[in-house]
């Protein structure tokens, strides 16, 4: 159990994961109402993005500022629109810039999609200069407060082909650290949640990983980035772990990979390049599930990094990590 003493601010985690619930359901019902309608854009190519991308992460902004006005936030899809948010004193003194640490240009963000119309570029910007070098893919998080990281649809490829692997994932992060953890797929009706020290759970009962041991008994699954290259080293790990491993999966979204480690469906998973959006809570949901997290090289985890293995013991991925070094 948290200690409430301990949580910075004296804030309320279990009030925190309510919000989260409810903004998650309502992004969620958002875009099930839109799978048929929503349109598709390109940010870069092959990396989809939809306007129920952009409504959804509106939905989620509402739902948490209207109970959170003083918190942060990083969206894939942009920051909610100036005038909305509070700047903690903190952010503003490290020249932390919301609009540089998102992905896709600010005006893409829009607040409320029933009071305003979407607006998406055209065409979207992708990454822009201003991001960090391709090596740091992830998000910028800003210290010292608290930030929510949202991620609205984990899973657009999925989503634009009606491939029913996408979800919701929301976290509440600090310094580096998710307290709380939701990833709602909500075409399973399958809600993943966390908070720190306080276990995991699927659908408000209690999950663990499945504590696979031997790689040659594991369901392993992968992620690549959008436009992954020929002869590339995710390409040469995916071999080398298809090879070794008893069945190896691309699903489609990080979030839901995760998780799926988390309740034991899968036993392993890597990624060489996430964003933070796509895992700060979903690896919340891993770690007190009781997987062993790390990053690609058995440091610790950091959520600016962008790589992470997974597995559900110490021996399964120590075998994992020895599969992916061979080749990296
Ligand atoms: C993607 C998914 C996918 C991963 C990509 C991510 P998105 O997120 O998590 O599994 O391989 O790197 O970009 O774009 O669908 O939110
Ligand atoms: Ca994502
Ligand atoms: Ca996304």
């Amino acid at each position: 159990m948290s200690d409430p003493q301990n949580i910075p601010d004296g804030l309320s985690l279990a009030e925190c994961l309510e919000v989260a619930i409810a903004a998650s359901r309502a992004a969620g019902k958002k875009i099930v109402d839109m799978l048929y309608s929503a349109e598709v854009h390109e940010k870069s190519s092959k990396d989809l993005v939809t306007d129920a991308d952009i409504a959804a992460q509106a939905i989620i902004f509402e739902v948490i500022l209207a109970r959170f006005p003083n918190h942060q936030f990083v969206g894939e899809e942009g920051p909610p629109p100036s005038g909305l948010m509070k700047p903690e004193p903190m952010a503003l003194a490290t020249g932390f810039d919301f609009a540089t640490s998102c992905q896709i240009a600010p005006e893409a963000s829009v607040y409320g999609s029933e009071k305003m119309p979407l607006s998406l570029p055209q065409p979207l910007t992708g990454i822009k200069s201003a991001d960090p070098p391709p090596e740091i893919v992830s998000s910028i998080i800003p210290p010292n407060c608290w930030c929510w990281v949202v991620d609205p649809i984990d899973g657009t490829a999925n989503y634009v082909h009606r491939f029913p692997n996408f979800a919701v994932s929301i976290a509440l992060v600090r310094d580096g650290t998710s307290y709380v953890g939701v990833v709602y797929d909500p075409m399973a009706d399958e809600l993943f949640s966390a908070v720190l020290s306080e276990g995991a759970r699927l659908n408000a009962q209690p999950i663990h990983c499945s504590g696979c041991k031997q790689i040659d008994r594991a369901l392993i699954a992968a992620s690549f980035p959008p436009n992954v290259q020929r002869g590339c080293v995710e390409i040469e790990q995916f071999i080398e772990v298809l090879v070794e491993a008893q069945s190896l999966r691309r699903l489609g979204s990080a979030a839901l990979n995760l998780c799926y480690v988390a309740c034991g469906r899968l036993d392993g998973y890597w990624a060489g390049k996430v964003r933070s959006w796509d895992v700060a809570a979903g690896i919340l949901i891993a770690e007190e599930a009781g997987c062993k997290l790390t990053r690609m090289n058995g440091s610790p985890f950091v959520l600016n990094l962008g790589d992470l293995t997974v597995a559900s013991s110490a021996p399964l991925h120590a075998e994992l990590l020895g599969c992916l070094n061979r080749v990296s």
